[in-house]
């Protein structure tokens, strides 16, 4: 078979390129390893970047998320038992829409299929081959068949653990990595949400997080050790855990609710770069990692995916091989300021057991600094509802 662009993975960086490339003409076909109802129901990230919900309603996949999404006009960071808000609409003039990650990818999967494009999922021993020459290939496995896609790009969407970034050459990619010495258990619980927006609370305890999907149904998240097994975690003690940590003096509490799913989750900072080699390019989870804390992992694979179609609308428009010459270095810009935004949320909340107190001292400060100063306030406001996509050109 022969398509312009080879997608591999169908994520949200996946999905959301092959409605993109539609939408202006050009032909893909979709690589998925996993089935239909797992992909639909992998529940991750929840806000939206104001930019990022722009993107998506552009693209023709935002009805849902625009009737069913919670439009926040801010959040709260809760420390020595006091919450504090960051208001956004005062600061930036931006929003952030909650709606859950796996929705997003319902509404995008549903698109692809009514666009009778191909998307194929359990797709097995996926190759990617000749990355260097002007028609590149793809084999793969499906139903015990082995497959060949010829095209013109591959774009490399599989996630922190697929096969694409191991596709380029040996030195031709650079890794940067940091991890943390914590995790997130992350669940999802039938209880109203006990607040209108987020609560990110810094505690001695460790960092917890309160968040929300929708009027029925609360997000909440914990600090834990950084090999936690969830087993370690009954319903009984994640409750009692998160009314500790997320004690306020005004008597604030969480409505507690059935627990319908729990999950630990690794936290690690990571970039490789670049970000093309020859015909394949790479995006979103597939290229970098950011710890959670900012709430920048998703919005970034959807940046990235939003530069590689414009520069492919070029490619196929104008013959202009400009926009995939500067892909890497422009989406690298974005990227390294979600790092050290990620990076700096997620010291300014959580606790470091090897701390002394100097650092714990240090970070009271900050803490104090960020809701009093309104240039500190507003530079947290501005990186949360998501950079401008022009000013990292
Ligand atoms: P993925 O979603 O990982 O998709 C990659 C796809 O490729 C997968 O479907 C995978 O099955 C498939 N694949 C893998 N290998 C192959 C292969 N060999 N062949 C074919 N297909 C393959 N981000 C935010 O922006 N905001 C948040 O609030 C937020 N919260 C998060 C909370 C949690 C608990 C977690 C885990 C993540 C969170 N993130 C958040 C990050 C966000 O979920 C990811 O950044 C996002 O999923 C990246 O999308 P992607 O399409 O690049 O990768
Ligand atoms: C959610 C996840 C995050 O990482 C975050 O910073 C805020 C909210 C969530 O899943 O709702």
């Amino acid at each position: 078979t022969r398509t312009q662009v080879a997608i591999i993975g169908a994520g949200p960086a996946g999905l959301l390129l092959g409605q993109l490339l539609h939408n202006v003409g050009i032909d893909s076909i979709i690589l998925e390893a996993r089935d239909r109802v797992y992909v639909e129901n992998r529940i991750r990230a929840g806000v939206i970047e104001h930019g990022s919900a722009q993107t998506l309603i552009e693209a023709g996949v935002g009805a849902r998320m625009q009737r069913e999404g919670l439009i926040h006009h801010g959040i709260e960071l809760l420390f020595q038992g006091q919450r504090h808000r960051i208001d956004f609409q005062a600061l930036t003039g931006k929003y952030v829409t909650v709606y859950g990650q796996h929705e997003i990818v319902k509404d995008m999967i549903a698109a692809r299929l009514a666009t009778s494009r191909p998307l194929h999922f359990e797709v097995e021993n996926v190759l990617l081959l000749d990355i260097e020459s002007d028609a590149p290939r793809v084999i793969y496995r499906k139903d015990g068949v082995e497959h060949e896609i010829t095209c013109d790009f591959i774009a490399g969407c599989d996630g922190f653990h697929g096969i694409s970034r191991d596709a380029f050459p040996k030195g031709a990619i650079t890794g940067y990595e940091k991890t943390y010495p914590f995790a997130w258990l992350g669940i999802l619980a039938e209880a109203p949400p006990a607040g209108e927006e987020l609560v990110y609370a810094q505690h001695e305890r460790g960092f917890a997080l309160f968040s929300m999907r929708s009027p029925t149904i609360t997000r909440l998240y914990l600090q834990v050790e950084p090999d936690e097994d969830p087993a370690n975690w009954p319903d009984d003690r994640i409750w009692e855990e998160l009314h500790r940590r997320l004690e306020t003096r005004d008597g604030w509490r969480l409505n507690e609710g059935k627990i319908i799913q729990k999950g630990v989750t690794a936290m690690r900072s990571f970039v490789a770069e670049p970000m093309r080699h020859g015909r394949l390019l790479l995006a979103g989870d597939a290229a970098h990692i950011v710890p959670p804390t900012g709430a920048k992992g998703m919005n970034l694979a959807i940046a990235d995916v939003r530069r590689l179609s414009q520069a492919l609308q070029a490619f196929y428009g104008r013959a202009s091989q400009q926009g995939i010459d500067e892909y890497s270095p422009q989406c690298l810009k974005r990227i390294w300021k979600a790092q050290q935004f990620s990076g700096w949320m997620t010291s300014l909340l959580h606790c470091f057991q090897e701390d002394s107190m100097f650092e714990r001292k240090r970070q009271s400060a900050l803490l104090d600094y960020v809701v009093n100063s309104r240039a500190a306030a507003t530079g947290l406001a501005e990186n949360y509802v998501g950079l401008p996509y022009e000013e990292t050109l």
